[in-house]
């Protein structure tokens, strides 16, 4: 087989396109692809200051590296959840984004935001305060993640956050959301969420790319990722969908693609209604984020952020400082998240 646009020999074939490609020409057509996604869920345009969320994984560095190739600016988000296992999973992801950074986007600002430093403890530490020890630390991290990437973006002024989810990882979702009829999310989950009450506006311009794509985009482009997942996904239920999935689609290759594209539509014709009696969100009553809940979010609930104080997070980069410093909640709130732009 050939390149459909070179006619090399080096190929990459995509039997659910009926394409295949060298690996230069591999790389536009993903560029290219991605810009496609961009105009058609009409995610964002040329002056749009972008936030992208890096894990360190391919997705993300992959997305970063385009939105560069196609010409918008962009700055990067990391959050250091102190999750190491046998792996050093959080050490590696960091030092392999800095590495990106330099080398690819040396203009842009990196802001990390570590965790335990900034709120005293890791993930795993507070999700085990949280759970009495039992259980996984996914949701405790889950909703750190969100707040932090909210709150950055809204705070300094960043028009959308972007992130590397993929079609595996949407598709994953809409089947555990499907199988549980959970319509209310079945009508939120979209490439694009818009902004309100203080939420920033989310974009995920590779959800139309198999993860397989996202994974061969970073080899041809030499970007060097960290290839494990996080210690605690390991046999988590979306990994387990992720499995269903891929049989279904080795029986018949692009059944994923359709299955998510044909719910857009569906969603799109107003299939999945949000429920009528939508939660009314007021501002927690410590941070000011948006909640459901009358009193302190959930973020602040289970960080038990007592202080009006943690509402004070906009200031320029912050020094780290050791746990040793601080006397008490409150004064680890004030220094509240750690900004570094590089
Ligand atoms: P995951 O939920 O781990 O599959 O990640 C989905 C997306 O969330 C990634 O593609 C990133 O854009 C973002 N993300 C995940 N973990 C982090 C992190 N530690 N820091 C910043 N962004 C992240
Ligand atoms: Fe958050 Fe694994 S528990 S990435
Ligand atoms: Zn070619
Ligand atoms: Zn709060």
């Amino acid at each position: 087989m050939r390149c459909r646009k070179c006619n090399s020999s080096a190929v990459i074939n995509m039997r659910h396109h009926k394409l295949a490609l060298c690996g230069e020409h591999y790389g536009e057509w993903f560029v290219d692809s991605t810009q496609r996604a961009i105009e058609k869920y009409k995610m964002f345009d040329r002056d749009a200051r972008i936030l992208v969320a890096v894990s360190g994984g391919k997705d993300s560095l992959a997305l970063w590296d385009v939105l560069t190739r196609l010409g918008y600016t962009s700055d990067g988000l990391y959050i250091g959840l102190g999750i190491q296992g046998d792996i050093a999973y959080s050490d590696q992801s960091l030092a392999r984004i800095r590495e990106f950074q330099e080398k690819v986007v040396p203009a842009a600002t990196l802001h990390v935001v570590d965790i335990q430093e900034t709120y005293g403890k890791t993930i795993p530490q507070i999700a085990r305060e949280n759970t009495r020890g039992h259980g996984k630390p996914c949701a405790a991290c889950g909703l750190t993640k969100r707040y932090v990437m909210n709150r950055l973006a809204a705070e300094r002024g960043y028009t959308v956050l972007a992130t590397g989810h993929n079609l595996d990882d949407e598709a994953a979702v809409l089947m555990q959301n499907t199988l549980h009829w959970q319509t209310g999310y079945l009508a939120r989950q979209a490439p694009v969420l818009e902004a309100s009450d203080g939420l920033a506006r989310k974009v995920k311009p590779f959800c139309r790319f198999y993860e397989r794509e996202t994974a061969t985009y970073a080899l041809v482009r030499g970007i060097d990722y960290v290839y494990d997942e996080c210690p605690h996904a390991v046999g988590n239920l979306t990994n387990f969908y992720k499995t269903l999935l891929n049989q279904l689609e080795n029986e018949s290759p692009g059944a994923k693609l359709q299955f998510y594209i044909q719910f857009l539509k569906a969603r799109a014709e107003g299939f999945f209604q949000a429920p009528a009696d939508k939660t009314e969100l007021h501002a927690c009553e410590v941070c000011g984020q948006p909640t459901t809940a009358p009193g302190r979010c959930a973020f602040c609930r289970m960080w038990n952020i007592t202080s009006a104080q943690s509402a004070v997070i906009s200031a320029d980069a912050i020094p780290v400082r050791g746990q040793d410093e601080f006397d008490d909640v409150e004064a680890r709130v004030a220094e509240s998240v750690d900004v570094s732009g590089l």
